[in-house]
């Protein structure tokens, strides 16, 4: 579609069905959003974001709304008029605007025999107001399968985990040590009228009062700090790197934490990070130049280790698997419609292959962290519980941290709406020979 021509409403309806189609917003808004004015730029994405992330409860009500759903065809209204409803309910533009400019964009995508019903049906929900929701699902603005998945597996925290997802996460910076302390940066911040924090678990995190653009924060093109929520930052503190290790980043792009090891410890011998994507891989080469760090990068499924490997066994590896991303939904509310229940055995199969694969290349007296940013056990303790019934000479190592929730095979931390993501980390060590 020739997104030049087209009202910005127009044009968050398509992406809404791209992503219902399967396409990440990562995937599909970066074109939409070239194409647009620039001013209008930030409100496309709000749109598309807040959409995804209220999209169970306004859809909910939609349906509710309509006598009988929209033809596939015309697949595109439908989205047309949730982002007219995520406006009206959750925006302060002005009502006339929403609806006079819903129905032009209506016409603008060359629809106009149902321009009468999208005024109708717009015209209804202003005058009447938001229905109550009907179930947990619409309550909570989640997919049926993940409400009652959370609600099994944290009897005591879905609602807050579900809540959580629903809030816009703060930005969190880690600053890179070999460059500045943390507070120096936060100087530097104060100094710029740019206000922050440190962060309470993460050494070298600052959270933001308000997300600013990377140009506006000091030094960052010279590799002062990099954006990275608290919990991913915890990685780290989990690998007790030393000087003269050989590390391996195993699932490494975009790189985060593969840049976030180097700054950690200056001397290790050398550091490998894999990654299977060819798309995503030139990310991680992108952010060591940022931070004037090195790295060698290999393209290649790290389970499949008679490909890639020299037969050199690591001492340290990180393993931050593929995973649900469950953790990350207030980060990308795209993951309620793209995420599938049946995604999450299959997912558990490759999590448990790699974590096989990476202990048979880690040296004896060396130590693996295995990472994901899934809120489900079945991904997390389960996988190291698995593991250790396979591996039996294998040593869970308790971390020992104020983070978090013990698990017995790990810790999970759970979205919290003021700091950190959702985040599971677990580490073993292989004793010596
Ligand atoms: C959670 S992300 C990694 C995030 C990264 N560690 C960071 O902090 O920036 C998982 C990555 O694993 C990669 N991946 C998936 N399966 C893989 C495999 N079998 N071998 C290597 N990489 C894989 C994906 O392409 C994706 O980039």
């Amino acid at each position: 579609m020739f997104y030049d021509s087209l009202p910005f409403r127009a044009v968050a309806a398509d992406v809404l069905l791209a992503v219902e189609n399967g396409q990440s917003l990562s995937q599909c808004l970066p074109y939409a959003l070239s194409q647009l004015p620039p001013e209008q730029r930030p409100q496309l994405q709000a749109i598309c974001y807040g959409t995804c992330r209220w999209f169970h409860r306004l859809d909910g009500e939609l349906n509710q709304r309509l006598k009988k759903p929209i033809r596939k065809p015309d697949r595109v209204i439908h989205h047309l008029m949730l982002v007219a409803l995520f406006q009206l309910r959750f925006s302060e533009q002005a009502t006339y605007a929403v609806l006079n400019e819903t129905v032009e964009a209506c016409r603008a995508l060359d629809r106009p025999h149902l321009t009468g019903l999208v005024n109708g049906v717009l015209r209804a929900a202003e005058r009447e107001g938001a229905p109550e929701p009907s179930d947990d699902s619409s309550r909570f603005s989640h997919p049926v399968w993940m409400v009652e998945k959370l609600r099994h597996n944290w009897p005591e925290h879905w609602q807050a985990i579900l809540d959580a997802n629903n809030t816009q996460a703060p930005m969190t910076l880690r600053v890179n040590a070999l460059r500045f302390s943390r507070d120096e940066y936060l100087k530097l911040l104060t100094d710029a009228g740019i206000g922050a924090k440190a962060t309470r678990f993460a050494p070298l995190g600052i959270q933001l009062e308000r997300p600013v653009p990377v140009d506006n924060l000091p030094w960052f093109e010279d590799g002062a700090v990099s954006v990275q929520d608290e919990a991913a930052q915890l990685c780290t503190t989990l690998m007790d790197l030393q000087p003269g290790q050989r590390v391996l980043d195993a699932c490494a792009a975009p790189g985060g934490k593969t840049c976030a090891i180097l700054e950690s410890c200056a001397e290790l011998s050398e550091v490998i990070a894999i990654d299977e994507s060819q798309d995503r891989l030139p990310r991680v080469q992108e952010n060591l130049d940022r931070l004037d760090l090195s790295a060698s990068l290999i393209q290649a499924d790290a389970a499949d280790t008679e490909q890639w490997w020299d037969g050199q066994a690591f001492d340290r590896i990180l393993l931050d698997v593929p995973c649900s991303a469950t953790g990350v939904i207030r980060r990308h509310p795209d993951i309620k419609l793209l995420r599938r229940e049946s995604d999450i055995v299959p997912l558990a199969g490759i999590q448990l292959g790699l974590l096989n694969a990476m202990w048979s290349i880690l040296k004896p007296g060396g130590r693996l962290v295995y990472a994901t940013c899934s809120v489900f056990p079945q991904e997390n303790h389960r996988i190291i519980q698995r593991f250790l019934k396979q591996q039996e000479h294998a040593q869970l190592i308790p971390i020992d941290a104020s983070w978090g929730l013990d698990m017995d095979a790990g810790r999970n931390l759970l979205p919290d709406p003021n700091s950190h993501d959702g985040f599971f980390y677990a580490v073993l060590e292989k004793p010596d020979a």
